[in-house]
């Protein structure tokens, strides 16, 4: 891509936040497809510690200087969701392909503009959902889909962690728009990606800031829940997927341990770790109880006073791989190759489509909302 022909994407980061601080500047500054070009945040202490780790060519405070540099091929949009559009429209309309961080978009309509501006512009638009990416993830989608194509499946998903580690824009329906805005889109995306199957009817218990239980129809006829919610401890694994199938089981906690029964192709798998700050902690024990000790290791003695004020935990949290490499790498090898985004617009779309679906049913008082493919793309 370079003009120097070494065929690397050469990227400009717009918001260089405690997220892309914390997983795209390392991963993309790490990767031989990538080089980290420019570094544009309104904030100069952010600005300051991405130029110190990351030596940029430049940086600025003005995005559209990125987008005017011939020089850049794709840019990193680590702005909070909230403010997407504006920065999408610009972005297609510079010619530029995109990594836009989750959600791609808060509601259907901006869902619309989206697609249109990035099919008018012909460029590449990848959303940041990682999950997808997980090492351990694809080699389940690849062991349920042998066995289970064409099936009926009852899938669950649960994720629940201490919101007061959270930042508070999240929670609130005007900035972040809720967990089920920010957080259950990961999980939307993830069962459709899972199963192969359109989400086509959802129905949702709970509150719009947080907690909730969502349930989901898709096409093929198998249904699915997320259990979502920032009640719990920090110091216990967050996420984790069940699949019945045809006489199947097949558990996935954390990306870190996939255990199997009734699978031809049997035998559990271990994931790998992406951060693991205490190799000597949790040194025993299945996947679940080491990563359960690291994690209550973290949560008494790995915790910056200076990470808690910013709630900027990515740098010392031991965390499973859950795909963020190989996610970025994947986008720089469609770039290159001029092939499809792996996880484009319509999966943005998608996502939020379940997301404010959810939203209408709690807002209509607890009714089940249709989702519609016509509805969140454009005509
Ligand atoms: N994939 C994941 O697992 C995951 C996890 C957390 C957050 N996210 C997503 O990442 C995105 C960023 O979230 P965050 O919590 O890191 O936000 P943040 O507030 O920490 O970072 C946003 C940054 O954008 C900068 N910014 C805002 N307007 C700008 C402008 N006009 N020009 C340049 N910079 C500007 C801000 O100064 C700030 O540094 C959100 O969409 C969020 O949902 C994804």
């Amino acid at each position: 891509m370079s003009q120097s022909g070494d065929r690397v994407v050469r990227a400009g980061f717009i918001g260089v936040g405690n997220f892309v601080a914390g997983n795209h500047l390392p991963n993309i500054a790490a990767s031989k497809l990538w080089q980290v070009a420019a570094v544009c945040d309104l904030d100069e202490a952010a600005r300051g510690r991405a130029v110190e780790r990351y030596a940029p060519l430049y940086e600025t405070a003005d995005y559209r200087r990125l987008l005017a540099d011939p020089g850049i091929d794709a840019i990193v949009l680590g702005v909070q969701h909230q403010h997407h559009l504006p920065f999408i429209r610009e972005i297609a309309a510079a010619g530029k392909h995109m990594l836009v961080e989750k959600p791609m978009t808060v509601d259907d309509a901006e869902s619309r503009q989206v697609v249109e501006a990035v099919r008018a512009a012909n460029v590449k638009l990848m959303v940041g959902f990682n999950r997808r990416f997980a090492p351990l993830a694809v080699e389940a989608k690849r062991v349920f889909h042998q066995r289970n194509r064409g099936k009926q499946a009852l899938i669950t998903y649960r994720a629940v962690d201490d919101r007061f580690f959270w930042p508070d824009y999240a929670f609130d329906p005007k900035r972040g728009g809720g967990k089920i805005m920010c957080e259950c889109c990961h999980f939307f995306d993830f069962l459709h990606w899972f199963l192969e199957a359109e989400p086509v009817r959802v129905f949702c218990e709970g509150y719009r800031e947080d907690q909730n239980v969502v349930s989901l129809r898709f096409d093929d006829g198998s249904i699915g829940s997320i259990i979502s919610g920032g009640n719990g401890s920090v110091a216990f694994p967050k996420e984790r997927m069940e699949v019945f199938c045809d006489r199947t089981t097949m558990v996935l906690d954390q990306m870190l341990w996939m255990q199997l029964e009734g699978y031809e192709d049997a035998g559990d798998r271990v994931g790998s770790w992406e951060k693991d700050p205490f190799p000597n902690v949790g040194t025993d024990g299945t996947p679940h109880e080491r990563h359960r000790a690291k994690l209550g290791h973290w949560l008494k003695h790995g915790i910056q006073p200076e990470d808690f004020a910013r709630k900027a935990y990515y740098g010392s949290f031991p965390k499973a791989d859950l795909g963020h490499f190989a996610e970025i790498e994947a986008f720089a090898r469609a770039i290159l190759a001029d092939t499809p985004s792996p996880c484009d617009e319509v999966a943005g779309a998608r996502a939020t489509a379940c997301s404010t679906a959810a939203i209408r049913s709690m807002e209509a008082g607890y009714v089940p909302v249709a989702v519609r493919r016509e509805e969140y793309l454009p005509g």
